[in-house]
């Protein structure tokens, strides 16, 4: 059976220990040169030619909950701190390939949507619209008191706050400039002489004004190739999922088993009609790491390896963030059924006491879980097999998780890709040539289809025109007085 390919990306992040804590410090390992931009060059370059989608780049502004009593670990660990801004990376990336989707996280709590709107189109005019944007809210209190928030807004009300900065950049990037606006014409006579840089009857003001943001324009970028970018959402809670079937293009998950990526999977595309849109209108991509070997048991004791080289604390660290609960202090075999008691922690827990064979869960387990329950082991053959399964499961893409850069990558071209390509799971190298934008390479239309939320704001301020605002010269004499 001819299969369809999968969407290729590739998970990374602009700091030295991304997930897989810990495995920074394996010989081979050249993530700590996260400052350097040859290495992100030659990572990135190397993704476009094997025919990578998108190479994505989570992002946080702000530390995860303490662990063992505060910060320190985190610095100690380097749990993404010291960690830089992707959107100034993938600007560099831009000038350096033709291709690939550069994503990037953006929490709507760390820039004004007027400014990162106009972020946004700049990229996307620069990189011939590969731009793609993972909408988030941020979990975490720290990063909300960077911005001068008391702490963390309320789960719902965090979703409310992307749903309107949605709104506004929505109206910027489709509603602002009509395709046509900007003309550029040197020659061009008109009433008031000669030159038309861009027509006043095509770009209008949005004058948005809402609960939290009060946004005039026009926005000040022209139309980009993609306009709103190739959006990305990676919600799972209820609201998230509603947030994702409504707006997302693709959503991310990191669902620890092929049964639960399945149902979200459905779920979520399936309450894409509620929105008027449907199934086919937004993508599924799983986050996956692979341990390749030629034979069955090298691969198994490249993975009892890499497994030593993990470090427990961090992976804890991490997850546990999330639970609202400082663990570091407690010895790694304690049970989770002790830590229960908080709220926050309900959801993550039972998660992951579902996974384990006997119900009993310890820390240490949870720090293996986070590392072993995305992982794929095998040889090509059997990690291809696994993959037709995903697949099958309803997943559309795999977000590649890395243990090493760029060891993680060069295994994954070198090995796995020939079989993935032998099956039709990815596309061939010569499908790879010609330059597209990033939704034109995943949908086949550069612009979003009309039953997305944004469309609706093709058009919709014409009477707010910069052509509407001009009063005839007769009549402003008058009202002056002259
Ligand atoms: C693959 C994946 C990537 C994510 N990347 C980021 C990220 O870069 N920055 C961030 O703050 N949150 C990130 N998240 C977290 C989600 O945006 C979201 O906050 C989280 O899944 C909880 O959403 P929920 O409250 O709707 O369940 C990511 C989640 C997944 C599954």
């Amino acid at each position: 059976m001819s299969r369809q390919p999968l969407i290729l990306s590739a998970f990374l992040m602009n700091t030295t220990s991304h997930i897989i804590g810990g495995a920074w410090r394996r010989p081979d390992a050249e993530q700590h040169r996260f400052n350097e931009l040859p290495h992100w060059v030659s990572l990135v370059q190397k993704l476009e030619a094997a025919g990578f989608d998108i190479a994505f780049f989570a992002d946080v502004v702000g530390l995860y909950g303490d662990h063992e009593g505060g910060w320190a670990s985190h610095v100690r660990k380097g749990l993404q701190i010291p960690s830089n801004d992707p959107l100034v990376l993938i600007s560099a990336l831009a000038a350096v390939t033709d291709r690939i989707g550069l994503a990037l996280t953006s929490s709507v709590i760390q820039a004004h949507p007027f400014n990162f709107a106009r972020q946004i189109s700049t990229l996307d005019h620069l990189s011939g619209g590969r731009v793609g944007w993972n909408v988030v809210t941020n979990s975490q209190e720290n990063a909300h008191r960077n911005f001068g928030g008391e702490g963390l807004a309320k789960h719902d009300d965090r979703y409310s706050w992307a749903e309107e900065y949605l709104d506004v950049c929505y109206k910027l990037w489709e509603g602002s400039w009509e395709d046509d606006a900007l003309v550029q014409d040197k020659t061009r006579q008109h009433d008031r002489g000669q030159g038309l840089h861009a027509d006043p009857a095509k770009v209008a003001k949005i004058h948005h004004q809402g609960d939290r943001y009060r946004v005039e324009g026009p926005h000040l970028s022209a139309p980009s190739p993609q306009r709103t970018p190739f959006l990305f959402q990676a919600g799972s809670s209820q609201r998230g999922r509603d947030v994702a079937a409504q707006h997302a293009e693709a959503t991310f998950s990191m669902a620890p088993r092929r049964d639960i990526a399945a149902e979200h999977a459905r779920d979520v595309k399936e309450r894409t009609r509620k929105f008027g849109r449907g199934p086919e209108d937004l993508k599924f991509i799983q986050g996956l790491s692979f341990v390749i070997g030629s034979t069955e048991e090298e691969a198994q004791a490249k993975a009892k390896e890499l497994d030593e080289s993990i470090d427990d604390h961090a992976l804890i660290a991490h997850t546990a963030g999330s639970l609202g609960i400082d663990v570091g202090h407690l010895p790694i075999d304690t049970p989770l059924e002790e830590l229960e008691h908080t709220e926050q922690a309900q959801g993550h827990l039972s998660e992951i006491k579902r996974m384990a064979p006997n119900g009993k869960v310890t820390l240490r387990d949870l720090a293996q879980f986070r590392a072993q329950s995305t992982r794929v082991t095998g040889t090509p053959e059997q990690i291809a097999d696994a993959l037709e399964t995903w697949q099958d499961a309803g997943i559309d893409g795999i977000n590649v998780m890395n243990s090493t850069i760029p060891g993680s990558y060069d295994e994954f071209i070198q090995h796995l890709l020939p079989e993935l390509r032998g099956r039709g799971l990815a596309r061939s190298a010569d499908e790879e040539s010609g330059k597209r934008t990033l939704r034109g390479r995943l949908t086949g239309s550069d612009r979003l289809p009309v039953t997305h939320p944004a469309a609706g704001y093709c058009r919709a301020f014409t009477d707010s025109s910069a052509e509407a605002t001009e009063i005839p010269a007769e009549e402003f004499l008058k009202a002056k007085g002259f």
